[in-house]
This record gives C-alpha cells, sequence and structure tokens, in this order.
C-alpha cells in the first residue's frame, strides 16, 4: 500500500489513510457515494447461505459509513469442476440480501479459478453531514456493539464437527444478518464514529478506531455478547489462526485477572460479517439501546472512550 501513488482530490471525503470501512467520494453538497468491494471463500458449506453471508458483510461496509446501498455488483471465481448450479446457488444468496438492503443487483464479473470466492462491489449514497467514519470518538461517550461475538471460534467449531446443529444455524443467522437494522435504529441520534466488526476481530476494530479518533477505548469484557457454545469451545483451543494475528496486532492493555482464559480469546476472533461498533454521547446510547430493541437487533454497551494514554484499547473484566 506504500508504494501507491497518492491522490488528492478535495471530492474525496475518505480515502485510505484512517483505514476506514470504505471509501466516500462527494458528488453534490447534499449527496456522497460510498463505494465498497468485499469477497472471501466460502466460511460454510451451503452455497445459498454462502452468499447470503458474503453479500451481508459486503454490504456492512456502507452501513458502516452510515449510508444505504443502492447498487450492487458481484464478483466471483468458481472452478470447473463444480455444477454450475451451485455458482447459481451461491448468486441467488447474495442476490436475495441485496433486495432485502433495498439496493438493486446490476450484474458482475466471474472468473475461473481453483477455490470459489464471492463478494460484492456495493455503492451506497449518503448526505455528506450525515456520513460516520471510524474517527471521531468522544471523551464520555459510550461504545455499543451489534451483534455477538465468537463467530470465528463457532465456525472452527463446526469444521471440527463439535458444533451442535442449533449452535451452527445461530452461526449462519447471525452472519447473514444485515447490519441495515442496526443503521436504521440510530440513523436519528448523535453517533460520533461507527465501523463493523470483521477479520481484526473486536480489539483490531476497536483499535483503528481508537487510533484514528486519538483515543484510548475501554472495552468490558464481562459485558461482551457471546454466540453460544463460543467460550466453552476457545476453552477447548478451538480458536482460529487469525485470532493470534489480530492478538499481537491489536496491542491491548489487558488487566491479569483475563490473561488466558476463554472470554480474551474472544476479544480477538475474527469476525465474519460482524455487527457495528457505535461510539455515541451517553444520552444518545440510551436511546439507540431502546430503538435497537425495539426492532429486535441484539445490542449491548460494551465500553466508553476516555482520553488518550499510552496504549490505545484497554479490556478490563467489568
Ligand atoms: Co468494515
Ligand atoms: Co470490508
Amino acid at each position: 500500500m506504500g508504494k501507491l501513488p497518492k491522490f488528492n482530490d478535495p471530492m474525496l471525503l475518505v480515502g485510505t489513510e484512517t483505514s476506514d470501512d470504505a471509501a466516500v467520494y462527494q458528488v453534490s453538497p447534499d449527496l456522497a457515494l460510498i463505494q465498497t468491494v468485499d469477497f472471501f471463500t466460502p466460511v460454510v458449506d451451503d452455497p445459498y447461505t454462502f452468499g447470503q453471508i458474503a453479500a451481508a458483510n459486503a454490504l456492512s461496509d456502507v452501513y458502516a459509513m452510515g449510508g444505504e446501498p443502492r447498487l450492487a455488483l458481484n464478483i466471483a471465481a468458481f472452478p470447473n469442476c463444480l455444477s454450475p448450479e451451485i455458482l447459481g446457488d451461491i448468486l441467488a444468496g447474495g442476490a436475495d440480501k441485496v433486495k432485502e438492503a433495498g439496493a438493486v443487483l446490476a450484474g458482475g464479473h466471474t472468473i475461473q479459478d481453483e477455490e470459489p470466492k464471492y463478494g460484492l462491489s456495493v455503492t451506497g449514497f449518503v448526505h455528506p453531514n450525515h456520513l460516520w467514519k471510524n474517527h471521531g470518538a468522544e471523551k464520555g461517550d459510550l461504545l455499543i456493539l451489534t451483534k455477538p461475538l465468537g463467530i470465528g471460534v463457532l465456525n472452527t467449531a463446526v469444521k471440527a464437527g463439535l458444533a451442535s446443529v442449533h449452535e451452527t444455524e445461530e452461526a449462519v443467522r447471525v452472519m447473514s444478518y444485515l447490519n441495515k437494522y442496526a443503521l436504521e435504529a440510530v440513523r436519528m441520534l448523535e453517533i460520533h464514529a461507527c465501523t463493523d466488526v470483521t477479520g481484526f476481530g473486536l480489539a483490531g476494530h476497536v483499535l483503528e478506531m481508537a487510533k484514528a479518533s486519538h483515543k484510548t477505548l475501554t472495552i468490558h469484557a464481562g459485558r461482551l455478547p457471546v454466540i453460544e457454545g463460543a467460550l466453552e469451545y476457545a476453552s477447548m483451543g478451538l480458536v482460529p489462526e487469525g485470532a493470534y494475528r489480530n492478538r499481537e496486532y491489536a496491542q491491548v492493555k489487558t488487566v491479569p485477572e483475563l490473561a488466558g482464559t476463554p472470554l480474551e480469546d474472544i476479544v480477538y476472533d475474527p469476525q465474519t460479517s460482524g455487527g457495528l461498533i457505535f461510539a455515541l454521547p451517553p444520552g444518545d446510547a440510551e436511546r439507540a439501546l431502546k430503538n435497537l430493541s425495539a426492532l429486535d437487533v441484539p445490542c449491548a454497551v460494551i465500553g466508553e472512550v476516555q482520553e488518550e494514554e499510552e496504549y490505545n484499547v484497554l479490556l478490563d473484566e467489568k
């Protein structure tokens, strides 16, 4: 990335500097385009479900900027040796999520490759004044998370053949759930910063928010919502490899009580299509929780924002 030329365009509201979820380009005083692309290899066996999850994940980066997805294009890779029906099912799952998002799917591109891959390029709309960035968190803000954690651990247990049918279904439900509903619940409130929780885990994405905001963010491990079964599997050592990379990357200051616990593993667990994290003032947080609960969006206050210290993320057991 460091070798790429710099693009200076005053209309580019969000570029690459702050590791935000998507690029944002202003086209008029009251309209900005959000542009994002995301795709990955299958995380579940069922092709239709994989399509749903990959699409929900790609759409999420538009929601994380406070925008509405408008236009989506498929991006796919598929091997010749598999039945084209499987690709059809993947695309159908993605199309259904785009429809649920209220956006239009207008084509795409598939190449031949050994391992299937699928995702979307999504264009969204946002009013430039209502754009959410991953920075701007203020001292005293609370942090709200809108999906339970532990999806990576649970998927590892599924691959090992250990997860129950119920746990597997629950993980699929969480991964394919659109962050649209979380956005709708809070869009009228004062949101200082927002991002979605994906491959870098809760700690990694909180770190990005903290660094870009020049603040220290405290996470209360005792308040983290965790998907059923994940703590048990983490205690059995079923922690995905990415979690170890995330741990090194995030450099979290952790209270000794949590060191080496399954709950600590969950903080670094890479998520597939995870929830949104909002930083917002306490009064708005209270309204957000009420609105989110009214729409049945799972949510919890998981921490708060303070002045920047020598570390950017603090993990305590509260
Ligand atoms: Co993102
Ligand atoms: Co992304």
